[in-house]
């Protein structure tokens, strides 16, 4: 595991996207894992400045994202493949139909999550998963548990991430209650991992998930033993290191 810390989140988004930018010139056709939150914001605005400026190419690329929310269509204004369209896909030439984020309205939410994991296994799996971490320690929307969850699996959320997801909807009531999420298995199984963290709020996960036990409990110490994973993170973010 490495540890880089930058000054503020436009740092981290600056050197997100040159790891982004490097994976797809290696290989254009690669598969990237990616997150919603409010933090790869950056990442994607670097994304889109590289595509622009002739840069970057995403027209072989492909995309599989961590999750979505349950009962959410993907027009709803708060699901994640509107967030997707929005903040990225819209603004670079990436092909929609490469572009995957899990169903969240399907009448088998069991069958929907085997299809996923089956659908990026036989794309040959995560080249480069862009990551965040929830306040208590969540990476995808894999909430601390007893046990570490494996495949794509159907989670409900915990207070703490219901209450920070919030403002993203009108109100606190609006915000579903389960979420279809890639699983640590997924996730470990990508090849190479950036997880992405800025602001205080996230000083004491990210401390736990970097310095303390690995345990359920703290989702992210799981990446302590991913072969290939960067922390990118802000000061604020880093503070408590
Ligand atoms: P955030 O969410 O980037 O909006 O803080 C991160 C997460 O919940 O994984």
């Amino acid at each position: 595991m490495q540890v880089f810390v930058y000054k503020n989140e436009a740092e981290v988004g600056k050197a997100a996207g040159m790891i982004v930018a490097s994976e797809i010139l290696k290989k254009p056709d690669c598969i990237l894992g990616l997150a919603t939150g409010s933090t790869p914001i950056p990442t994607y605005q670097e994304m889109i400045r590289m595509n622009k400026e002739g840069i970057l190419d995403f027209s072989k690329v492909r995309s599989f994202n961590l999750d979505e929310y349950i009962g959410l269509s993907p027009e709803h204004v708060c699901s994640y493949r509107r967030f997707m369209n929005e903040q990225l896909f819209d603004h670079i030439n990436i092909d929609k139909a490469n572009t995957h984020v899990p169903c969240g309205i399907g009448a088998d939410h069991e069958a929907d999550a085997k299809a996923y994991d089956a659908a990026v296994e036989a794309a040959g799996g995560i080249d480069l998963q862009i990551l965040g971490i929830g306040h208590d320690g969540h990476i995808g929307f894999n909430e601390p548990g007893d046990e570490f969850v494996s495949g794509t699996n159907i989670v409900t959320l915990t207070d703490m991430t219901i209450d920070a997801n919030t403002r993203f909807f009108e109100k606190r009531e609006d915000v579903p209650r389960q979420a279809i999420t890639l699983g640590n298995r997924n996730i470990m199984a990508a090849k190479r991992i950036i997880l992405l963290a800025t602001g205080k709020g996230k000083a004491r996960a990210i401390a736990q998930a970097i310095k303390g036990n690995i345990t359920p409990k703290m989702p992210a110490s799981l990446l302590q033993v991913h072969p290939n994973v960067q922390f990118l993170l802000d000061e604020d973010a880093a503070s408590e290191l």
